[in-house]
């Protein structure tokens, strides 16, 4: 029997309140509304920025539906949608394609005015939830919301991908790879022969890794304080790998080092601390080198750096889904995968059932996984 045009009763993982584990309840999804689509998600994997929201680090309102790196099938369409239909395979964008705002008109940019990153708000574009549970509305999550059986988003925030493409890996084209491996080859654009250092090997910074490689770095040097990370990082494209907390000097003078006193020509915050940010910046070639911030930054921080370090001709920007406009990428990432081009087998450290979720985030937490996949 059809659910199209119901309200849906399914499970969904609610973060009620800040620090404190997820609880399995049961909720209830309104039917899309015009331009929406309500998705059942087969897979979602887990995202640090999802444990931001938990830690208060990345500012969200609660009670929330978090996860926003999945992928599904289409239930039923609101009226008016035309780019997707129920049957297709999708991926839920937690940065949208409108194509009409400034960022989208640009062949620049990629954050679509219609993002919530950074307005936090919570919820649907028209500025309502479709979740209700126990009688109180839950908030929705950067334009996706992936912790529940069923989930509803605006048309500008779905893409349809290749039928074949299995589900429980393509779900990290949803954000963790295409992050990573976009910040390297499409913000960065990395390359051949160039010098990188990647701060942070979780499962964004290896995807980092990954598209130095692809590009044809000679020299990725792989950073973190867990040195449980190094084997991995190595085997996916690393030449070298540091624990900071093996030196006394400060990281940017040991990188200083180790790239024949020059620095390198390109270094990626993938952590989301400001003194990590800080020092990848300090760690780069100080006249073209290139720092790239990909780590949420904690909500109301604030840097202080000595000017000189960009004074000399250092770039210091900022990446955000790996600089893809999420319709047009995604679908294209997804062929790549199909056609071999990359791997995500060695990003998938776990595969759990959506219901022991708070075993998957006490994993990432515990420094012991690099993508826990959820599967309903
Ligand atoms: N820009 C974007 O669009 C985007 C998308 C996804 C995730 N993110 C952010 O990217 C960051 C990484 O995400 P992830 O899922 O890979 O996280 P993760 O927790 O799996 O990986 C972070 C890594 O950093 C290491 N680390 C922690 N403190 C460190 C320190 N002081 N020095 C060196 N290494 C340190 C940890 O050991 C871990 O291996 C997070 O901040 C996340 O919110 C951003
Ligand atoms: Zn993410
Ligand atoms: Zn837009």
């Amino acid at each position: 029997m059809s659910t199209a045009g119901k309200v849906i009763k399914c499970k969904a993982a609610v973060a009620w309140e800040p620090k404190k584990p997820f609880s399995i309840e049961q909720i209830e999804v309104d039917p899309p509304k015009a331009h929406e689509v309500r998705i059942k998600i087969l897979a979602t994997g887990i995202c640090r920025s999802d444990d931001h929201v938990i830690t208060g680090a990345f500012a969200m309102p609660f009670p929330i539906v978090l996860g926003h790196e999945a992928a599904g099938v289409v239930e039923s369409v609101g009226e008016g949608v035309t780019c997707v239909k129920t049957g297709d395979k999708v991926i839920p964008l937690f940065v949208p394609q409108c194509g009409k705002c400034y960022s989208c008109r640009s062949t620049k940019g990629n954050l679509c005015n219609e993002t919530d990153i950074n307005k936090g708000k919570g919820l649907m574009p028209d500025g309502t939830s479709r979740f209700t549970c126990k009688g109180k509305r839950l908030h929705h999550y950067i334009n996706t919301s992936t912790f529940t059986e069923y989930t509803v988003v605006h048309e500008t925030s779905v893409v349809k991908i290749d039928a074949a493409a299995p589900l429980e890996k393509v779900c990290l084209i949803g954000c963790g790879f295409s992050t990573g491996y976009g910040a390297a080859v499409q913000t960065a654009q990395v390359e051949p022969g160039s010098s990188c250092a990647i701060f942070g090997l979780g499962g964004v910074g290896l995807s980092v890794v990954m598209g130095c490689k692809a590009a044809g770095a000679s020299r990725i040097i792989g950073v973190d304080i867990n040195k449980d990370k190094f084997p991995k990082a190595r085997e996916l494209g690393a030449t070298d790998c540091i624990n900071p907390l093996d030196f006394k000097k400060p990281i940017n003078e040991v990188l200083f080092d180790m790239t024949d006193g020059e620095g390198v020509d390109y270094s990626f915050e993938v952590i989301g601390r400001t003194d990590t940010m800080t020092a990848a910046l300090a760690s780069c070639q100080n006249n073209v080198g290139t720092s790239i911030i990909v780590g949420v930054p904690p909500s109301a921080s604030q840097i202080t750096f000595n000017p000189l370090l960009l004074f000399t001709g250092r770039t210091w920007k900022g990446s955000v889904f790996g600089g893809w406009k999420s319709k047009d990428a995604v679908p294209k990432l997804v062929s790549d995968f199909m056609g071999k081009k990359f791997t995500l087998d060695p990003l998938i450290t776990h595969t759990l059932p959506f219901e022991k979720i708070n075993e998957g985030f006490d994993l990432l937490r515990a420094g012991k996984s690099i993508r826990t996949v959820l599967t309903f």
